[in-house]
Parts: C-alpha cells; sequence; structure tokens
C-alpha cells in the first residue's frame, strides 16, 4: 500500500480559497455569447458573462446595484450590460454604472462611485477565462504540449459535477478506474495497472505512458474512432485546475483533451471540456470522438457526483487506502498542496 497522503501543516479551506482566487478558470464558452449574458458562479460569486456589441468578452459581478436583480436576465447596450428590472447599465470593462434611466444622466452615473466588480476576461481554446484576484496574474501561457501542434479545437457541452474540482483534476489520469466506469465506452480494458511513470515538478504533474491496440467488439464500426488502436497518452497536470492530455495514435496523428474543471464553491464544479485535432482527422471523425469523450465525462460525473467526501481529504479526515496504481493521484495531490502553500 503507498501513502498518497501529504504531509506537513495543511491549509484551512480559507487559505486555500484565497489561493484559488489568483488562478483563471473558464466560465463559458465564447460562441454561447451570441445567445445572451450567461451566468456563472465560481468560488461562490455569482458572475455574468456576456459579450459587448463590438464583440468583447466581459466578466462582472451578476448582481445589480440597485435592487439585487440578476444581471444575467439582462441585455447588452453597447459595452454595457442593461438591468433587467429598472434598466441600470453596467459598463463590461470596469463595472462602472453608465447608465440610469430613471434618473437621466445626473449624479453618479459614469462617475465610478457607484460600480459592480468586474473581472478580466480572456479568451482561449473557445473557452471565456477569468481570474478573481484584485490584482491578476496574466493568463498563463499555453503549456508546451500544444505549441507543438496545429489544431482544430471543438468545445463539448459544459458538464456540472458535485464535487470538488480536485476530485475531478485527479479522476482525469486515474488509470485504474477505466476498465469499470469506461467499459461500455472503452471496453474491456486489462484490470492491472503497470506502474505509470510520473513526474512532478512543483505545482506540474507528467505521465506518459502506452495503451496497446485492443480487439474491438465484433461488428462494432471503428471508423470514427480511435480507442480501439493503440496510442502513446502524455498528460500534464498544471494545480489547481488545469489537465492538457496528448494523444498520439498510432496511424492516424495527434489529438488532445484540455480538462480544466471550474471551481463553483468547496463541493461543485463545472467542467468545460475541450478537444483539439489536428490535420489528420476527418469532420465524421471529430463529430464522433467528441461524442464518444463526453459520454465518457459523463460516466465519470456518476461516480464522482456520490464520493465522499466531496473533496479531497487533506487533513486525513476520512481512511483512504491507496496502492502504486494512485501514483499520478498521489502527485497532484502533493502538486495542488504546493500551490495552496505559495498562496
Ligand atoms: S435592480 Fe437593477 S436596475 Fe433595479
Ligand atoms: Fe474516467
Amino acid at each position: 500500500m503507498a501513502d498518497s497522503q501529504p504531509q506537513g501543516d495543511i491549509p484551512t479551506y480559507e487559505e486555500m480559497e484565497a489561493a484559488l482566487r489568483r488562478a483563471w478558470y473558464p466560465v463559458a464558452r465564447s460562441a454561447d455569447l451570441a445567445e445572451g449574458p450567461r451566468s456563472a458562479t465560481l468560488l461562490d460569486e455569482d458572475l455574468v458573462v456576456f459579450e459587448t456589441e463590438d464583440g468583447h468578452p466581459c466578466v462582472t459581478s451578476a448582481r445589480c446595484l440597485h435592487r439585487g436583480a440578476d444581471l444575467t436576465q439582462g441585455c447588452v447596450r453597447g459595452d454595457a450590460i442593461q438591468c433587467a428590472y429598472h434598466g441600470w447599465r453596467w459598463r463590461g470593462e470596469d463595472g462602472v454604472c453608465v447608465g440610469i434611466p430613471s434618473a437621466g444622466t445626473e449624479g453618479v452615473v459614469g462617475t465610478g462611485k457607484l460600480r459592480i466588480a468586474a473581472y478580466p476576461a480572456h479568451e482561449r481554446w473557445g473557452l471565456v477565462w477569468t481570474c478573481l484576484a484584485e490584482d491578476p496574474p496574466d493568463p498563463p501561457a499555453p503549456p508546451p504540449e500544444l505549441e507543438e501542434l496545429e489544431l482544430t479545437y471543438r468545445c463539448g457541452d459544459p458538464i456540472p459535477h458535485d464535487c470538488s474540482f480536485a476530485l475531478q483534476m485527479e479522476n482525469v489520469r486515474d488509470v485504474a478506474h477505466f476498465p469499470f466506469v469506461h467499459r461500455s465506452t472503452l471496453g474491456g480494458l486489462p484490470h492491472e495497472v503497470s506502474p505509470i511513470p510520473v513526474r512532478r515538478e512543483g505545482t506540474e504533474v507528467w505521465a506518459t505512458y502506452d495503451i496497446p491496440a485492443q480487439q474491438p467488439p465484433e461488428g462494432e464500426d471503428t471508423a470514427n474512432t480511435d480507442i480501439y488502436r493503440a496510442y502513446r497518452l502524455r498528460a500534464h497536470a498544471m494545480a489547481p485546475a488545469f489537465t492538457v492530455i496528448v494523444f498520439e495514435v498510432e496511424g492516424m496523428g495527434s489529438r488532445l483533451i484540455i480538462n480544466a474543471p471550474s471551481p463553483v464553491g468547496r463541493y461543485e464544479c463545472v467542467v468545460y471540456p475541450v478537444f483539439g485535432f489536428d490535420g489528420a482527422f476527418t469532420e465524421e471523425f471529430l463529430d464522433s470522438q467528441v461524442a464518444i469523450e463526453m459520454a465518457i465525462f459523463l460516466e465519470d460525473r456518476d461516480v464522482l457526483d456520490r464520493l465522499k467526501p466531496k473533496e479531497i481529504p487533506f487533513g486525513g479526515e476520512v481512511v483512504e487506502t491507496s496502492t502504486a496504481s494512485d501514483r499520478y493521484t498521489g502527485e497532484y495531490r502533493k502538486a495542488l498542496l504546493e500551490f495552496y502553500r505559495q498562496g
């Protein structure tokens, strides 16, 4: 039995949350903003995400400072969001109140004395990312794995989870669950897991391993999937909440999954799956593979949503037992703890 329980002082949840506010997370799909403002909750803050009339994404508090209406019910007017209740307008870039229809243009309008919280908005891979820090760091540079590849990106539907983002993060490369949770999507994978080489440096974890080809079930149409082929899988997790997994598929090309669970609160997250494919894959393949990957995410959710406790028991609050096949999980936990300790 291996010990996956990190050692040393464990930060309080308040300390963890303060650290989490300094990271960037997805809060919407860019394409959805064309239909109007979207709501999101990040670390218990209710947000509205919208696109200005000239196409810039904005993220602000969702609560109107007049009588507390939900700005997600409002509509975009120029560079501002207009509240659905009495029409007050809040500029997306800085949250300044720029219009109070019942008061004309007098008083506090446009002075900056009246403002809601506004957060930075950054678009990448078809998602809008934000950070809640008062003095936010620049969005992290794309990981080197992505620079090597010319890819087409597709976003899956956001998947809400009833568990902490960290449990979802560690699930993604927990290889021992594949033959059980993903029996119907991935087929009859071997139960025994050979030790996976895992490397950690600070808040980042890498794992590379080869998956042998499998015999597809008789009569299965395998033209638009690669799951029965041999491939090399390279996973790179960056604590707190970003993993990229590159699949180098024998005889086909490279594709990847970006897994970035956005922490809604202490015990909830939303996964915004992103899939990237190089030019070797056909449109039919993309459609089919995205559907399979989404089914895999949903199979995971069924299990993750009922885990107890709903967050990593860093302090040994409950008994857990680990084996060598949990090494990736153990290293991710150490990386996350290091992220929290850096503050
Ligand atoms: S509550 Fe928003 S304008 Fe009144
Ligand atoms: Fe899974």
